[in-house]
């Protein structure tokens, strides 16, 4: 898998910071500052390549928007799914929450194309809209496909949050392997967990499991059956003094002491974490789009 440039995920950043500053401070479902966001991504997709869909849904007397992107080529019954929620709060523009996992991922994207990838299974990556009002947009998404189409997506990669200033190396805990709070999830989402954890192990950077609980755009996927998993930095949780002995950073303060608020800019983001979470998931994109990967049971 290629390494992804930091610079180029900041400047997509850059982008949203600008589109927000443009439109009122905010990039929230249903302001200009949404569909901007939309435009800037389905543009940097159209010009490499990819097939792209704008998918309309109205919640709360608003139109929202999903933006979905596929890579031609690949198995059409194995398709491996990556996506982020793309809206942020109207509090402000949204930077770590979440231009950081849109940003990454469409940097991945264009590492797809720029690589000149032949992945053996399909390829998708969707940026959903509303999930600050309830993951409306991703819910939206799985509740229109049809059964088939279901059933043809084998893995959904989520990214909420991958760029936390106080940061943890958080991973879906999707077997429940340390038998706390919520899950385990589809089977096939362990073999996404462990696939994550081999990344930062290889870069020799420890992680631990956060509760399959639903609370990102992961949870329309799980609860029809698909195998998922992703990465998350930390939000509005309190970093321990164990986390800080682990990773660095502050213990007794948020992982994002900015978490859906007006500070969350572009100044609200751990390079380091950005950067490795990056490489992190075009490592998991790399290996699981190929058929040397064992697919879920
Ligand atoms: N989905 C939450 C938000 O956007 C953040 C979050 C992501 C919380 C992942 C827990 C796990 O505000
Ligand atoms: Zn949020
Ligand atoms: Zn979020
Ligand atoms: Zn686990």
């Amino acid at each position: 898998a290629p390494n992804i440039a930091l610079a180029n995920v900041k400047a997509h950043l850059s982008q949203f910071q600008s589109i927000a500053t443009a439109n009122g401070g905010n990039r929230a479902h249903g302001r200009p500052g949404y569909l901007a966001s939309v435009n800037y991504v389905k543009a940097q997709l159209d010009a490499v390549g990819y097939t792209t869909t704008v998918q309309s849904f109205t919640y709360n007397g608003a139109t929202g928007y999903n933006l979905i992107a596929d890579w031609p080529g690949g198995d059409p019954n194995a398709v491996v799914m990556t996506g982020a929620h793309l809206d942020g709060v109207t509090a402000g523009p949204g930077i770590n929450d979440n231009g950081s996992g849109s940003a990454a991922i469409l940097e991945v994207a264009l590492a797809v194309a720029r690589t000149g990838f032949t992945p053996d299974r399909h390829l998708r990556f969707g940026w959903w809209g509303a999930e600050e009002l309830g993951l409306r947009g991703s819910q939206y998404y799985v509740n229109n496909l049809p059964a088939a189409e279901r059933s043809r997506i084998k893995q959904y990669l989520n990214f909420d949050m991958v760029g936390s200033p106080n940061a943890g190396y958080f991973v879906y805990d999707g077997d429940n392997s340390d038998g706390v709070g919520a899950g385990p999830g589809p089977a096939g989402s362990a073999q996404i967990e462990q696939t994550i954890q081999a990344y930062f192990t290889s870069i020799g950077v420890p992680t631990r499991g956060t509760d399959f609980d639903g609370r990102s755009d992961y949870g329309p996927f799980i609860n029809v059956g698909i195998p998922a998993g992703g990465t998350f930095t930390g939000a509005e949780g309190v970093k321990s003094s164990a986390q800080a002995t682990l990773w660095g950073g502050t213990a007794g303060q948020a992982f994002d002491p900015c978490y859906h608020r007006s500070c969350d800019t572009t100044s609200n983001i751990n390079d380091t974490a950005l950067d490795r979470n990056a490489d992190a998931i075009a490592y998991t994109v790399w290996t699981l789009a190929q058929v040397a990967t064992p697919p879920p049971a």
